[in-house]
């Protein structure tokens, strides 16, 4: 199965692959962990989007591209879930257009729908590991000790841009490159719309809802 996750910043797509993985068996490509594992790594790609992260800007589609069609080859029979990507519609279109190279296709598009209040809360709350990529929220979603990770102890830190300022700015950034990446799906793939104003259970279940139409589990 191949999925597409879409949703604005914070709509919870991240913590939404990460059940759609152990369900599946799929594995989890998201464009913003590579990023930023590429900039702890202190790699050249890592040092190439750190600007445009720090901003709340898009890193330019050639560099995402290269780097997503990359890992996509690299994938397993059983398919994947994109999380973050394609961001614009070119992107969309490369993205297409690779896969077809493969004779391959993407199989659903889920569009996680959320309201912009609903964003600034869950992102200046969100709070995750360094160490093992667990996310945190200091209301909705709290570790046993508080600013400690559940599984390693390691000290949680807050994402350099899930200020305010950034925020607004990576919402702005949504409307005007990556909704329009919507109306592309909806041309020509099955697009799940989902309420993700919800609690994540309830997300997850409208998700699974969505994805067992397509495969037997
Ligand atoms: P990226 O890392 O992809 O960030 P994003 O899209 O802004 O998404 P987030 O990771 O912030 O949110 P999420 O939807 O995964 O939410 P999460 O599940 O964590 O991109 C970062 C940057 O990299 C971009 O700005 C850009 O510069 C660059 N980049 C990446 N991809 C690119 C591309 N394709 N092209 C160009 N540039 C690219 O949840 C958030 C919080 O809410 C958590 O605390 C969580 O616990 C909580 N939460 C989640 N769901 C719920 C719920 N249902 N109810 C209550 N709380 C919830």
């Amino acid at each position: 199965m191949r999925i597409v996750l879409l949703g604005a910043p914070g709509a919870g797509k991240g913590t939404q692959c990460k059940r759609i993985v152990a369900r599946y068996g799929l594995l989890h490509l998201s464009s913003g962990d590579i990023l930023r594992q590429e900039r702890a790594a202190g790699a050249e790609l890592g040092k190439k989007a750190q600007s445009y992260m720090d901003a709340g800007t898009l890193v330019p589609d050639q560099i995402i591209v290269e780097m997503m069609v990359c890992v996509i080859k690299k994938s397993p029979e059983t398919g994947f879930v994109l999380d973050g990507f394609p961001r614009t519609v070119n992107q969309a279109r490369q993205l297409d257009q690779s896969l077809a190279c493969s004779r391959q296709k993407i199989d659903i598009i889920l569009n996680l729908k959320v309201d912009n209040q609903v964003v600034i809360e869950r992102l200046t709350g969100r709070r995750s590991c360094p160490k093992c990529g667990a996310v945190y929220h200091i209301k909705n979603l709290k570790p046993k000790v508080e600013g400690i990770c559940d599984k390693d102890g390691t000290t949680l830190v807050q994402r350099a841009d899930d200020n305010i300022e950034v925020v607004e700015n990576r919402l702005k950034v949504y409307r005007q490159q990556t909704k329009p990446v919507v109306d592309y799906y909806k041309n020509s793939y099955v697009v799940c719309d989902i309420d993700a104003n919800r609690n994540a259970d309830d997300v997850t279940a409208l998700v699974f809802e969505c994805l067992d139409s397509l495969v037997e589990v």
